[in-house]
């Protein structure tokens, strides 16, 4: 097989992004990442990403707060093919990918999410874990559909919630499993899809 050319997705800090270049740099996943983009021009995973000279772009959603329009969507899928990926990773990517994105890489786009769903979907799961006074929480990767984090699960991790738990305390704890599982979960899908 060819080597597995990742494409990444993420709106934030990209710790996550970090995650999966530090596993390809230390062996434990083959692959190579051809391309970053955000719909965040601020976004710290642009810096990761140019820090470690891997290619970056900037997904165009303006005037949207919340939407990935259809055109954005086009535009996004044909960048990603054209750097030859076979695999979309959203890594912290905030906007709701639908069918334009979802037919030109089905079955190929994977997400992580700071919970076990179908509990707390959504934005700041960690946050609606507390509210709730659930005792575990955890990590769910999951293929993408064009629901909001519905699509069928790969794996979940569970993380258990302290009493003195604050927000920060929690995501720190499930990112931390985050780091560990979403690139072992991106190796073992690519195997299965490819070999
Ligand atoms: C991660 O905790 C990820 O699970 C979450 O955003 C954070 C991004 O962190 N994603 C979602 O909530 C998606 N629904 P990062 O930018 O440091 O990787």
């Amino acid at each position: 097989m060819a080597m597995l050319t990742l494409g990444i997705l993420g709106s934030g800090s990209g710790s996550n992004l970090q995650a999966i270049i530090d596993a390809i740099d230390s062996g434990l996943l083959e692959a190579r990442i051809a391309l970053v983009l955000s719909d965040n021009p601020d976004a710290f995973i642009l810096e990761r990403a140019k820090n470690h000279g891997i290619p970056t772009g900037l997904i165009a959603c303006s005037p949207f707060r919340t939407k990935f329009p259809d055109t954005a969507q086009q535009e996004t899928a044909l960048g990603l093919s054209q750097a030859g990926v076979d695999l979309v990773c959203l890594a912290g990517f905030l906007r709701l990918v639908k069918a334009p994105l979802l037919a030109a890489f089905p079955s190929r786009i994977l997400n992580i999410h700071p919970s076990l769903l179908p509990a707390f979907p959504g934005l700041e799961a960690w946050k609606q874990a507390l509210e709730a006074s659930a005792v575990v929480t955890g990590v769910t990767v999951h293929l993408v559909d064009a629901g909001m984090d519905t699509g069928p699960i790969l794996r979940q991790e569970a993380v258990s919630i302290m009493p003195f738990d604050t927000a920060e305390t929690l995501h720190q704890r499930i990112q931390a499993v985050e780091h560990r599982l979403y690139p072992e979960v991106i190796a073992s899908y690519a195997k299965k899809l490819f070999s």
